[in-house]
């Protein structure tokens, strides 16, 4: 070990993922975006015809993902590839990210995943960012980020994303989303989402994101 990572755990649409980008920007780190790797999970699975509730060939999914993450400069998102195709965008749908919360509930999933996850722990060092990087993957980090913010807030972010992108859904439907993900995601019984004990928690509700990262740098000079 020794190698420096800061974690960046919290639900979707805390800001962790544009927070773990600029401090990666920053420090000149790498960036593990291990969300993705559940959304490729789940991904692959569709692709290859495999049934949502067969666990066994979900986790052979996982150990066999044929993934790759297309080098980029530091605290930039990668290009990623799956099977060799391009999938970068086609993993960030709603359908994707709901069936990857459900694939993420399997302990061999999960078990699957972790050296993998492990193995981006390369100088000069790593920012993290996910829901149990600093309880499982990274528990020795020397720096642990908890992002979160209101429901309604997440939901109204996203609202505003995805109208940038050209996608109107009701705001409310989004926020029901949100609510079943965080709920999935917070009761599970393998890697609940839950802030470290030594995890510095930041509620981003009502701040811009400038102002998130100045309390996330802060933390960090702080631990
Ligand atoms: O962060 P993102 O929305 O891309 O993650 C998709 C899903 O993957 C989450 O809802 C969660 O269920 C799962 N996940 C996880 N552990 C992580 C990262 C993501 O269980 N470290």
């Amino acid at each position: 070990q020794g190698i420096p990572v800061i974690t960046v755990d919290g639900p979707g649409g805390s800001g962790k993922g544009t927070v773990t980008q600029m401090l990666a920007r920053k420090l000149g780190y790498h960036l593990l975006d291990s969300g993705a790797l559940y959304r490729l999970t789940a991904l692959a699975a569709m692709r290859h015809g495999v049934d949502l509730d067969d666990e066994a060939a979900l986790t052979r999914e996982a150990q066999d993902l044929n993934v790759a993450f297309e080098p980029t400069p530091p605290g930039e998102p990668a290009r990623v590839l799956l099977d060799g195709v391009d999938v970068t965008r086609a993993i960030r749908t709603e359908e994707c990210g709901d069936n990857a919360s459900r694939v993420a509930v399997i302990q061999s999933v999960r078990d699957a995943l972790l050296q993998r996850q492990r193995d981006f722990r390369v100088l000069p060092g790593l920012v993290a960012d996910g829901r149990d990087m600093g309880t499982v993957v990274f528990p020795d980090a020397p720096v642990k980020l908890f992002l979160t913010a209101s429901a309604e807030e997440r939901a109204q972010r996203r609202h505003r994303q995805l109208l940038d992108s050209g996608v109107s859904v009701s705001i409310d439907d989004l926020l029901e989303d949100i609510r079943a993900r965080d709920d999935r995601d917070m009761n599970r019984s393998s890697a609940p989402l839950k802030p470290a004990g030594d995890a510095q928690v930041i509620d981003s509700t009502g701040l811009s994101i400038e102002e998130v990262l100045e309390r996330a740098l802060a933390a960090a000079s702080r631990a």
